[in-house]
């Protein structure tokens, strides 16, 4: 670790956490786990709530930041724009840039980018505007309506029948101006960390309820996860490569998690790719970095290496 700590020359980290999106209160635990994680590594790092509005780039530049670990999630931190603006800035950040972060946030641009890569993900559709009549004829049953710029389950639904599609479109609407109607894939959900072009060992998540909704993911619901997943070795390699391909397919750097689901043919399909985890000491991707051996302080240490890799590698370009 005084590798990093003789490399950051004594400048400071700052942790982005909380920001403007609906997912602020799970950024601000991802944040303090981070900070806290990273002071134990006796590295000198401090809280940051950027406002969009405010001159949260001129406090970085004040203080001497060697680089923002970003720990939002949601529009402005995950979607690129916080990325853009810190590389205007010349801040290091942490994780993918701006155009893989914009691409990963969008979930029809992703999925639509995933099919022409020819990758295996549910049939879908995409309805751009509340305005437009959809019927629910168009469908079929059951579908998931998910609105394609929001994280934490946020706004989805799953419907088995035609009953209460309208108000399904209505809510996904209400939190993005793209929603997508896509096929319901039955299986087992998984979920593949990935961590510097590697792909984690597979996490299985195992909820009592009808999906992995908002409820199942932070409350107490008795929602199970098994790190590592019980898989055949075929269907591990299958998985991670699947997921490895979409991360690939966004151009994304650091880290990553993909969302998948394993069909009862052994088919995975890729639901999403997040660019910026859940990184709190319960979050999936720790998770899976727990059972190869990595520790969340080293894996926000391991986080920020290969960030400033990133960074010195276009610097040499
Ligand atoms: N096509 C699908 N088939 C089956 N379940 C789905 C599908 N899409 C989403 N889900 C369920 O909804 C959850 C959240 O969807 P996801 O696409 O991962 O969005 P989020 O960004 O909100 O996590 C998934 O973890 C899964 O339980
Ligand atoms: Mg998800």
């Amino acid at each position: 670790m005084s590798g990093l700590i003789s490399e950051l020359k004594g400048r400071r980290v700052a942790v982005l956490a909380g920001g403007p999106s609906c997912e602020r209160e799970i950024s601000l635990i991802s944040g303090k786990g981070v900070l806290e994680a990273l002071a134990s590594r006796g590295i000198d790092a401090f809280l940051l709530d950027p406002d969009p509005a405010g001159d949260f780039l001129g406090e970085l530049s004040r203080k001497n930041v060697a680089i923002a670990f970003i720990a939002l999630h949601g529009t402005f931190g995950e979607d690129g724009t916080v990325q853009r603006l810190l590389e205007k800035s010349g801040i290091p950040y942490t994780g993918s840039g701006p155009a893989a972060s914009e691409k990963g946030f969008d979930k029809a641009a992703a999925q639509t980018i995933f099919k022409e890569a020819k990758l295996s993900i549910p049939g879908f559709e995409i309805l751009r505007s509340s305005e437009a009549i959809v019927s629910a004829r168009s469908f079929s049953f059951p579908c998931v309506v998910k609105p394609s710029r929001a994280g934490s389950s946020v706004g989805i639904s799953i419907l088995q029948s035609p009953d209460h599609f309208q108000a399904a479109v209505r809510e996904a609407f209400r939190y993005s101006d793209t929603v997508l109607i896509e096929e319901h894939i039955m299986g087992r959900e998984l979920t593949v960390g990935i961590l510097g072009d590697e792909p984690l060992p597979v996490v299985e998540i195992k909820v009592q309820r009808k999906f992995y909704d908002y409820d199942a993911k932070y409350k107490d619901t008795g929602t199970r996860y098994e790190a590592p997943a019980r898989l055949t070795p075929e269907q591990t390699e299958k998985v991670q490569k699947t997921a490895l391909a979409a991360y690939e397919a966004l151009g994304c750097e650091v880290m990553g998690r993909v969302d998948v689901i394993l069909d009862r043919k052994d088919k995975p399909y890729i639901l999403e790719l997040n660019t910026i985890p859940g990184l709190t000491g319960k979050s999936l991707l720790p998770k899976a970095a727990r059972v190869a051996g990595i520790e969340f302080a080293s894996l926000c240490v391991r986080i920020i290496e290969l960030s400033l890799e990133r960074v010195r590698a276009w610097s040499d370009r």
